[in-house]
């Protein structure tokens, strides 16, 4: 059996920026899976709450009505999925540095958390898919038959973080304060009450500090193939 007559769940957990978004989506290529973006659903609710003006003092008692009200929507578009508000395209906005500092305090409030649960789990009731998050191998599937927890050294994150950014040669200023970014964010989606950031004890540990990317897509790919034989 391949992983093509037998599809798997691949859960890719990880710190921000560790390299999962970018992974995931070359293994479901390679493998002709369906690509699950979680983070992206977090951040196109931050975008929303922010757009429609909710003081973020209140969203820790958000009611499931109002995220609902927040007209989110994903629909199923090629091998991934495209997210909209109230019907419009969210776009690049979902990665600004204004969601980026409001999206943890978002994604750590329980109707959020529990409105977006049901979605993600339907996006993977036929197996097929590959989806990357925080709690993706703990909470959201947590009997995905291969899970992977992404590490990375933070200021290689942030000089890959501030490179997608346009910018080639940022200065060691540019790298630490990006990499202080990052850990600020690590440190709220570890220490949250509900589905915190934490390596699944089935999860294998992949550093990608010194891994191309695309050694670190065939290591996941192989082993995809390896837990998709009977
Ligand atoms: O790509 P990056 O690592 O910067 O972040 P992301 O995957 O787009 O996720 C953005 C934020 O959403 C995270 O910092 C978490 O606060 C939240 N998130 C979460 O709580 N649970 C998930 N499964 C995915 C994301």
């Amino acid at each position: 059996m391949s992983t093509k007559d037998h599809p798997i769940v691949i859960a890719i957990d990880g710190p921000a920026a560790s390299g999962k978004s970018s992974t995931a989506k070359a293994v479901a290529a390679e493998l002709g899976y369906r690509y699950l973006d979680s983070g992206a659903f977090y951040r196109a609710l931050t975008l929303a709450a922010l757009n429609a003006g909710l003081p973020t003092r209140t969203w820790s008692s958000l009611t499931t009505e109002q995220v609902r009200n927040l007209a989110v929507a994903a629909t199923p578009v090629g091998a991934g999925y495209d997210l909209s508000i109230a019907g419009a395209p969210v776009g690049d906005e979902i990665r600004s540095s204004r969601v980026n500092a409001h999206v943890s305090r978002l994604a750590a409030v329980p109707a959020v958390r529990g409105w977006l649960l049901d979605a993600l789990r339907e996006a993977g009731r036929d197996g097929g898919l590959v989806a990357d998050g925080r709690d993706i191998g703990t909470v959201v599937f947590p009997d995905a038959e291969l899970k992977i927890f992404l590490v990375c050294d933070p200021e290689e994150r942030a000089l890959r973080r501030l490179r997608q950014r346009g910018r080639p040669e940022p200065d060691v200023r540019q790298i630490r304060e990006e990499a202080r970014h990052l850990l600020e964010r690590d440190r709220l989606d570890q220490s949250r009450e509900i589905a915190p950031l934490i390596k699944a004890h089935d999860a294998i540990l992949l550093d990608t500090t010194d891994l191309s990317l695309d050694a670190q897509v065939g290591a996941i790919v192989r082993l995809a193939r390896a837990r998709a034989r009977p």
